[in-house]
C-alpha cells in the first residue's frame, strides 16, 4: 500500500521548488486568499481638499526678478527649484551632500553683506523672502544682446582656471562674496593670499584647477579699488 501521509508536504515542497510565481488554480487561489492576512489598503485622498504632501511657501527674488508667492513641496531642495521651477540651470549639482560647494548661490542680506549657501542641502522654503544671486546673474546684457562678463568670470577665462567647468559657478559665487567682503572690510596686501585661501577653501575642483583660480581671484582683488589697505 502506498504511504500518502507525506504527500501534502511533498506537494508543498514541489510548489516551493517551482517558485512563488507559479500560477494557482481557482481553488488554491481561493484557499490562499482566505488564509492570507488582511492587506492594509491605502486610504483615499482626504475629501478636505488638503494636498497629499506638505507644502511650504516661497517668495524669492533671484537675479533681481521676483518669483512667487507659490507653494512648493516641503522637501524640495533649492537646486531643484532653480533648475525645474525657474529654469536656471547654471548652478551645478555635484556631490549633492553639502561637500563640494559646486551648487552654492549668493544670498544678499539687508545689511549689505552677502554669503554663499549650498542649494543641494537647503530647502527652497529657506529662501522665502530672501534675495539670491545665481551664476546667471553676474554678466550684464546690453540692449543689443551683447554680454559682458563680470570681472571674476573674465579673469577665470583669462587664467584658464577651469577644465570641465563643473565647479566654476560655485567658484564664481564664492569669489564674488570674498571680493565684496574685502570691499567692505579692506585688508593688508600681506594678508591677501590667506584671505583667498579662506574664501575659496570650501570649493572643490576635481580637475585640480585651484592654482589658476587663486591667481585669477588675486588679480581681480588687486585691480578692484578699495580691497587692499596698502600697496605692500
Ligand atoms: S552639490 Fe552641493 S555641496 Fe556638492
Ligand atoms: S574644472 Fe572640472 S571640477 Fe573644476
Amino acid at each position: 500500500m502506498t504511504d500518502t501521509s507525506s504527500a501534502p508536504q511533498a506537494a508543498s515542497n514541489a510548489n516551493a521548488d517551482a517558485g512563488a510565481q507559479a500560477p494557482m488554480n481557482d481553488a488554491s487561489a481561493a484557499s490562499a486568499a482566505a488564509a492570507a492576512p488582511a492587506v492594509p489598503v491605502a486610504s483615499p485622498a482626504p475629501a478636505s481638499g488638503k494636498k497629499p504632501w506638505e507644502t511650504l511657501p516661497v517668495t524669492v527674488k533671484v537675479n533681481g526678478e521676483s518669483h512667487g508667492p507659490m507653494d512648493v513641496p516641503a522637501g524640495l531642495m533649492m537646486i531643484d527649484f532653480l533648475h525645474e521651477t525657474l529654469g536656471l540651470t547654471g548652478s551645478r549639482l555635484g556631490c549633492g551632500q553639502g561637500i563640494c560647494h559646486a551648487c552654492v548661490v549668493i544670498v544678499d542680506h539687508a545689511d549689505g553683506t552677502s554669503e554663499t549657501v549650498r542649494t543641494c542641502i537647503t530647502g527652497a522654503n529657506y529662501f522665502d523672502g530672501k534675495t539670491v544671486r545665481t551664476v546667471e546673474g553676474h554678466a550684464t546684457h546690453d540692449a543689443d544682446g551683447k554680454v559682458t562678463l563680470a570681472p571674476i568670470q573674465q579673469a577665470f577665462l583669462d587664467h584658464f582656471s577651469f577644465q570641465c567647468g563643473y565647479c566654476t559657478p560655485g567658484f564664481v559665487n564664492a569669489a564674488t562674496v570674498l571680493i565684496e567682503r574685502l570691499k567692505r572690510t579692506p585688508i593688508a596686501r600681506a594678508d591677501l593670499e590667506a584671505a583667498i585661501t579662506e574664501g575659496l577653501n570650501d570649493q572643490i575642483c576635481r580637475c585640480t584647477g585651484y592654482v589658476r583660480y587663486y591667481e585669477a581671484v588675486r588679480d581681480v582683488v588687486l585691480k578692484t579699488p578699495g580691497c587692499i589697505k596698502d600697496s605692500k
